[in-house]
């Protein structure tokens, strides 16, 4: 069985990997250019891709070996799922082991826009500190307010979990259906969206990508937000019309936003990089050592079931 991982893994999934079947490597870490993905589908059986990998239509019709694509990484709104669906060809992702490390880069951003971390870094680089001051760069508190988490699966609990036990802050949630009552943390249910946002000091993201929720977070979300409140996406990029985002924060309408991700990676949209008032991360939302270990091992056990023909612990499709 024939193996293509196409990005650099953490080395101990490399080396389980390559112990146990016929692997090949992308040594130097380029993402592989479209091209390389179709001609990938026709010489070999599994594919193991990451988010930057857009395994469209067009891939998926490029050969007919490729029977499992393994994806590391939770989300797979990059991958064609009717498409491979329709030819047969399985797909599995990595959810749970990222969860953990989700959140915490939810708070990250949450303390970051909220207590105005990055604008103050920057002050200070520059050399444009001039001391401390009752009125110095004074931003917002977070014990009592309400987070609203739009999405409440996994990393919307945790994060709510630690956004709450934590920080004293109250949940609210908008999702499909009401949860059932969570272990961690309980939150408000909220059907309609406009309603959640309203209520929000602080809304989060943690819904997947795709046609389904593209710019939900549009500018008329953004208005019916409260005045002065905040934006969290650790999602998908494709989630938030970033242009109307970046005229909420120029207007006051929102007083900060903190984003991890962005519709067109690596471009980070223009409108947004001469805002002091955002906090702009390069997609770190699973990026420490344990966790990028843990979902290799989640791939790799997902491949192993294939080998064996056994069902796969994952299967998105
Ligand atoms: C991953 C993520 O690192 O798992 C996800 O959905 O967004 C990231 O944290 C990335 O997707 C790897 O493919």
């Amino acid at each position: 069985m024939r193996i293509l991982v196409t990005r650099r893994w953490p080395q101990a999934v490399e080396k389980a990997l390559a112990d146990k079947f016929d692997v090949t490597f992308n040594s130097d870490d380029k993402p592989l250019s479209k091209n390389d993905l179709v001609k990938a589908m026709g010489e070999f059986d599994v594919l193991c891709p990451t988010v930057s990998d857009a395994i469209d239509a067009e891939v998926i019709a490029g050969g007919d070996r490729v029977r499992l694509i393994a994806n590391y990484g939770v989300g797979f709104d990059h991958i064609d799922i009717a498409a491979a669906k329709a030819k047969g060809i399985a797909v599995s992702n990595t959810p749970g082991v990222l969860t953990d490390a989700t959140a915490d880069l939810a708070l990250t951003l949450m303390l970051m826009a909220t207590r105005r971390a990055g604008e103050g870094e920057r002050q200070l680089r520059a050399g444009k500190w001039t001391g401390w001051g009752p009125t110095h760069m004074v931003g917002s508190a977070l014990n009592g307010k309400v987070l609203g988490c739009i999405g409440f699966g996994r990393i919307g609990q945790a994060t709510a979990a630690r956004a709450h036990h934590g920080f004293g802050m109250k949940v609210a949630y908008y999702a499909r259906r009401e949860m059932p009552q969570a272990s961690e943390v309980d939150g408000t249910f909220y059907p309609d969206l406009a309603e959640l946002l309203a209520v929000s000091d602080v809304v989060s993201l943690h819904i997947p990508g795709g046609a389904e929720t593209a710019n939900l977070i549009d500018a008329a979300a953004l208005a019916a937000m409260k005045r002065g409140s905040y934006l969290i996406n650790t999602a998908r990029g494709g989630v938030v019309d970033h242009e109307a985002l970046a005229e909420a924060l120029r207007s006051g309408q929102l007083a900060g936003a903190g984003l991890d991700v962005y519709p067109a990676e690596p471009q980070v949209p223009e409108c947004l990089l001469g805002l002091e008032n955002v906090v702009l991360l390069p997609h770190l939302g699973s990026a420490n050592a344990e966790t990028r270990e843990a979902m290799g091992m989640r791939a790799l056990a997902n491949v192993e079931a294939f080998a064996a023909g056994e069902p796969l612990p994952d299967p998105v499709a």
